[in-house]
C-alpha cells in the first residue's frame, strides 16, 4: 500500500486496514460523524486523494447519525467526483431505488427492493477449513456496472442493518496487486485484451448459456459493453485488472474480443484462469459489516463479491451511491451508452 499522508492534528488520519493487504482505516475527529466527515472532507479536500493512496479502499466506522440523514451519504458522494449517479437515469430497477433520494440504490433483501443474497459457496469450505474467497467456489465477483460505458468510478456503501457476524460480508479484491503478480504468460495475454460485459439477467451469464436460455433482445440501452481487461488509474496512473466473471462477463459472444466464444472456448478457460488468480486469498479482504460502517472502493481498480445470509431469518439493508466521471482517456467524450434510448423505453 502506498504511504498515506498522517498528520496527527488533521481532522482525519488513516491507519493501514486491518488483515488486508491493501486500504485504509480512518479515524480522528472527522469520522465522528457523517457530518464530522463531510465538514473534514470538504474543508481538508484531501478524501478523494487518500482515496487513491489507499489503493482505492477507506473504511469509516459509526457513522450512525447517516442512518437519518441519508442526503449525507449523497453528499459525501460529491467529494469523490464530479457526477454523483441519478438512478431514474440509468438501467437501475425503479424499486430499489430509495423513495426520496434517487442518487442511492437500496441494496436489501426486504421490500421493495426483494434482493436475495447468493447462496454460499459449494462446498462450504475450502479444503483447509477456511471461509472460501477464490474464484470459482466463491462467485459473484464483479466490478459495479461494468456493462456501461463509461462505467461508473467511486461506490460508497453504507451499512444500515447488516446481517449477524459472520455473513453477508462483502469481500473486496485489489486489482492493482492481481496484474502486478501475474504470470508472465497471463501478463503477456491480458495486455491489449478487451473483455465482453453483459448486464446480469439479460441471458448472456454463463449460467445462462449453459441452461440453453436464449439472450433477452438487447435494446440499445442495454448492449454489452467492451471495457480493455488492463486499465489504467486515470489518477495514480497504476494498472489493474478489470474483469467479472459468471454472471457479468457476455458468454455468448464473449467473454473476451477475438478469442473463441462461449462457456467452453479458449477465452471462457483464460477468464477462469485469471479470475482465480486475482481472487487468490493474496489479493482480498474480508469486510464483515456493522451498523453506520461506510466503505468507499474504487471500481475502476478493485472487484467485490457479495455472502451469503439467512434471508429468511434477517433483514440486511445497504445503501449504495455511485460517483461518475473521471473513468479516463480511453472514454473521453463518449456518450453514455444506457442513454441510448429514452428513460421510458427502459
Ligand atoms: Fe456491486
Amino acid at each position: 500500500m502506498s504511504t498515506v499522508p498522517s498528520d496527527s492534528s488533521a481532522a482525519l488520519t488513516a491507519a493501514p486496514l486491518a488483515q488486508a493487504g491493501f486500504g485504509a482505516c480512518l479515524t480522528g475527529p472527522g469520522t465522528a460523524s457523517a457530518a464530522a466527515l463531510l465538514a473534514a472532507g470538504a474543508s481538508d479536500g484531501k478524501l478523494a486523494a487518500m482515496l487513491d493512496a489507499a489503493d482505492g479502499f477507506l473504511l469509516v466506522k459509526g457513522l450512525v447519525d447517516l442512518r437519518d440523514d441519508p442526503g449525507l451519504l449523497v453528499r459525501l458522494s460529491t467529494l469523490f467526483g464530479p457526477v454523483v449517479e441519478d438512478y431514474t437515469e440509468t438501467t437501475m430497477a425503479r424499486n430499489r431505488i430509495h423513495r426520496d433520494h434517487p442518487e442511492i440504490f437500496v441494496v436489501s433483501n426486504g421490500p421493495p427492493a426483494n434482493r436475495q443474497p447468493p447462496p454460499p459457496p459449494t462446498p462450504p469450505l475450502t479444503e483447509d477449513g477456511a471461509f472460501p474467497v477464490t474464484f470459482p467456489q466463491r462467485s459473484g465477483w464483479h466490478t459495479d456496472q461494468s456493462y456501461r460505458r463509461p462505467p461508473p468510478d467511486i461506490s460508497l456503501f453504507y451499512c444500515v442493518e447488516p446481517a449477524p457476524k459472520g455473513s453477508g460480508q462483502t469481500l473486496y479484491a485489489n486489482g492493482v496487486a492481481a496484474y502486478r503478480s501475474l504470470p508472465d504468460d497471463l501478463k503477456a495475454a491480458v495486455a491489449d485484451l478487451i473483455g465482453i460485459h453483459a448486464q446480469p439477467g439479460t441471458g448472456r451469464s454463463e449460467s445462462a448459456v449453459r441452461a440453453g436460455q436464449t439472450p433477452d433482445p438487447t435494446g440499445s440501452h442495454n448492449h454489452p459493453q467492451r471495457q480493455p481487461v488492463v486499465r489504467h488509474h486515470p489518477v495514480t496512473g497504476r494498472p489493474a485488472l478489470y474483469l467479472c466473471e459468471r454472471g457479468q462477463m457476455d458468454w455468448v459472444d464473449g467473454p473476451f474480443v477475438g478469442m473463441t466464444p462461449g462457456v467452453d472456448g479458449d477465452g471462457a478457460r483464460l477468464l477462469y484462469r485469471l479470475m482465480a488468480h486475482y481472487t487468490a486469498p493474496a489479493h482480498v479482504y474480508c469486510h464483515d459489516w456493522d451498523v453506520g460502517d461506510l466503505v468507499i472502493y474504487d471500481n475502476r481498480s478493485l472487484i467485490h463479491a457479495a455472502t451469503w445470509f439467512d434471508a429468511a431469518a434477517h433483514v440486511r439493508v445497504m445503501w449504495r451511491t455511485t460517483v461518475w466521471g473521471n473513468p479516463g482517456p480511453e472514454y473521453a467524450g463518449e456518450a453514455k451508452s444506457w442513454r441510448a434510448t429514452a428513460p421510458s423505453a427502459r
